[in-house]
């Protein structure tokens, strides 16, 4: 049995061997002429000589970054002749919306409300990863985040745990198939466990302070349901979380992973987060930086020169380093490399890695999966879809036609040859008969600091040679004037966004606002389509700007997709992840919000500012209009364990088929604790033909009713009345109420 093979190899390894297993390198392979990053201690020609060189005498488990199947195979040979016992390295790397086929950024498909995409999505991405040699994919980012100023929300889905649960669960899926092992499948490795998501002032890495209440009802179920999906591992996260580091953390780890959810996999520290604890001042030195991590449960130390856990024998004859606890880690991280049959395969065919990539059918998944994430923000006089009749389009901004951006941040090996910008998109879709101009307009914002992405080439937006700033601003608004409608596309650049990548404000960058305002000034009817993974402050574009479509970092088939959106071959139907808030100054900003004092018009509010968001969480409209009836439940009352089902008829009202996300939305209206106004608690994408009605059903048991009390330190279930809500977004009024008894 895998058990037995892996006791056997345990029970010849060295300390130093032991110790090898846990360690896993970066290996960087950076383009022609790459500067060293002194941020990152990183010099791009010494640290792959010390990779060979640890690999070449056995003390390496993993390695990441490597993404070429020919270095694939030849690093593993290298491992697999230092290493005496035959243990092959296993490839991890971050696969975050796909390998090859560039998918929507994850904060895109959660708006899509569609498990089904999510997880064909994320099967697409391995298996592209899987033929190219890797095993093992850092991701799904399962943060919950509050405050987009954190540039990392992008990656994760947005504010709300029951759909991060959801969505955690799907990728799991998706990434794994249906059990470890499963061919052209890899492990996910949910991160970054956990809190990251709520960094003071939305300032990557920076501490997180969280109530209990808070980390186990919000923070924790994206974690708790995809170790539940069998996630094979968890990746640490960087900061503080209440004061203890949190790849330090024994009670993250040992108590409320391992013990209490039973989660069977191995856990992987987030990069240079073991020597960082020396770094926070919680371990005196790297030595013991790295007995702290493993006594904690930390098995396997991401690093990317001179690990920490090169010291753990060391640190086992100090008496610091627990020889149990590396035992145990080693015997998880051999489980998973016998699991996924590394020992029977480890290397990759080339020939075949090239087929899988070109795969056209991974394609179509893309562009399905671009099209059910947009949402469309606002649509006054039905200008979206475009009329048949349009003649002439004026295409403008600065990322209408930028492959790259298009793209969005956390990608590696795409290709921009199959990179279908906006423009693009409307372009083949619009055939000879329309004319389709295109100006950039304005020029592109550099970021003020660099981007630790910089590195991998290329990422920095640059203008064209020759670029005059108030040519093109002119020219844009002219090609706007002469249009039967604008289409601009504006947003953040790529890198903007994306770890280490935070902003205080949440303006659109650059000029970009004034060229929206002179297009509409044109009186030609205008189409804002924004780029983005965090909600911007649009309050003069809502208000101002007819029809809004959010088209977030579309992927490899992005234009592709809007050109479909824009000209009605399917309707919208995504749904925001998050609350989008009307300035920088109102956040952090939820829905799920508890209420407090009397008078409600002076509790939860500003003297300069609305405390509703621009757009609710849920939000997004169709080109079709639904209604809602027959709301009912099978019974009014019940016991506290007893699963009641609710039902309700949802009509597509209108002419042409279309989606539609119905939300359930639950409150507590007295109990042992205040509860939030209302919680999302059930949620079904439903496709209806013009006129088709569908019953949709949900269960309100349990389940959906417990909670995490923060008096008593536990899970309780109160007797109470309930408010339940359905609808297509968290205001809907359709509501029902049921009782729930101590019996
Ligand atoms: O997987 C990532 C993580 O999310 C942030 N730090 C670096 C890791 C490896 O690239």
């Amino acid at each position: 049995t895998i058990a037995e093979r892996a006791e056997d190899l345990l029970s010849r390894m060295t300390p130093e061997e032991k110790a090898g297993q846990l360690t896993q390198y970066f290996y960087f392979t950076l383009p022609e002429g790459a500067e060293a990053d002194p941020a990152l201690g990183l010099d791009p020609g010494a640290q792959p000589r010390e990779v060979e060189a640890a690999l070449a005498a056995g003390r390496v488990g993993s390695l990441l970054f490597v993404s070429d199947p020919a270095q694939a195979n030849r690093l593993q040979r290298l491992a697999l002749d230092g290493n005496r016992l035959g243990i092959p390295v296993i490839f991890g790397f971050d696969v975050i919306h796909g390998f090859r086929t560039i998918f929507p950024v994850p904060i895109a498909m959660a708006a899509s409300w569609d498990l089904a995409t999510v997880e064909a999505g994320q099967a697409v991405a391995a298996r592209e990863a899987r033929a190219v040699g890797l095993h093992w994919a850092f991701a799904p980012m399962v943060d919950i985040a509050r405050d987009p100023r954190w540039g990392r929300m992008i990656e994760g889905a947005g504010e709300d745990p029951f759909l991060g649960a959801a969505m955690a669960a799907a990728q799991v899926r998706g990434f794994q198939g249906p059990a470890l092992g499963t061919p052209e499948h890899v492990i996910a490795g949910p991160k970054h466990f956990a809190g990251y998501g709520a960094a003071l002032g939305g300032r990557d890495y920076d501490e997180v302070n969280l109530s209990d209440s808070e980390l186990w009802n919000t923070y924790l179920p994206p974690f708790r349901a995809a170790v539940e999906a069998g996630a094979g591992n968890i990746m640490t996260a960087y900061m503080d979380l209440n004061g203890v580091p949190a790849t330090g953390n024994h009670w993250l780890f040992t108590e409320v992973l391992r013990d209490t959810w039973g989660f069977g996999g191995f856990v992987v520290s987030d990069a240079n987060a073991v020597r960082n604890l020396h770094t926070h001042g919680f371990a005196p030195d790297l030595e013991q930086a790295g007995a702290r991590a493993v006594n904690a449960g930390v098995d396997m130390e991401m690093a990317i020169s001179d690990p920490a856990y090169a010291a753990l024998p060391g640190q086992v004859e100090a008496g610091l380093a627990d020889p149990a606890a590396i035992d145990a880690s080693v015997r998880r991280v051999l489980t998973a490399k016998l699991t996924l049959g590394l020992f029977e395969e480890p290397f990759v065919d080339e020939d075949r890695a090239r087929q899988v990539l070109a795969d056209p059918t991974h394609r179509d998944v893309a562009r399905t999966a671009a099209e059910r994430a947009a949402v469309l923000l606002r649509n006054e006089g039905d200008l979206l879809p475009l009329d048949p009749a349009t003649g002439s389009i004026a295409v403008l901004g600065p990322l209408a036609d930028s492959r790259r951006d298009t793209l969005g941040p956390w990608v590696f090996d795409f290709d921009l040859d199959e990179t279908v910008t906006v423009l693009e998109g409307i372009r083949a879709r619009a055939g000879a008969d329309v004319r389709v101009e295109h100006a950039r307009g304005v020029p592109v914002v550099q970021r003020t600091f660099p981007s630790m992405f910089d590195m991998f080439g290329g990422n920095a937006p640059t203008d064209p040679e020759g670029f005059d700033e108030a040519a093109e601003f002119d020219r844009a608004v002219a090609l706007a004037a002469d249009a039967d409608v604008a289409v601009v596309v504006v947003g953040e650049w790529q890198n903007m966004i994306g770890e280490a990548a935070s902003r205080s404000s949440l303006d659109l960058p650059g000029r970009q606002l004034e060229l929206l305002r002179a297009v509409v000034d044109t009186g030609t009817p205008t189409v804002a389509l924004i780029m983005n993974g965090r909600p911007l402050d649009l309050r003069w574009v809502a208000e101002h700007v007819p029809a809004v479509l959010d088209v977030w970092y579309p992927g490899s088939q992005g234009g592709a997709a809007v050109a479909n959106l824009l000209f009605g071959d399917v309707s919208p139907g995504g749904k925001l992840p998050f609350s989008w808030p009307r300035t920088v100054g109102q956040l952090p900003m939820i829905y799920a919000h508890t209420t407090s004092h009397e008078p409600e018009n002076q509790a939860r509010r500003y003297w300069d500012e609305a405390s509703t968001p621009l757009f609710p969480f849920g939000h997004g409209l169709s080109y079709s209009r639904f209604g809602y009836d027959g709301l009912s439940l099978d019974r009014e009352r019940c016991g506290r364990d007893d699963v009641v089902t609710l039902g309700v008829d949802v009509t597509n009202t209108g002419d042409r088929a279309a989606t539609e996300v119905v939300q359930l939305y639950l409150h507590q209206r007295s109990g042992t604790a205040s509860r939030p106004v209302r919680e999302l608690k059930g949620f079904v994408r439903v496709e209806l033909a013009p006129g088709e009605t569908r019953r949709v059903t949900f269960p309100v048991g349990p389940e959906q009713r417990r909670y995490w009390n923060a008096a008593v330190r536990d899970w309780v279930l109160d007797a109470s009345t309930f408010d339940l809500w359905v609808g297509g977004d968290s205001t809907a009024t359709l509501g029902t109420v049921l009782e729930v008894t101590t019996d």
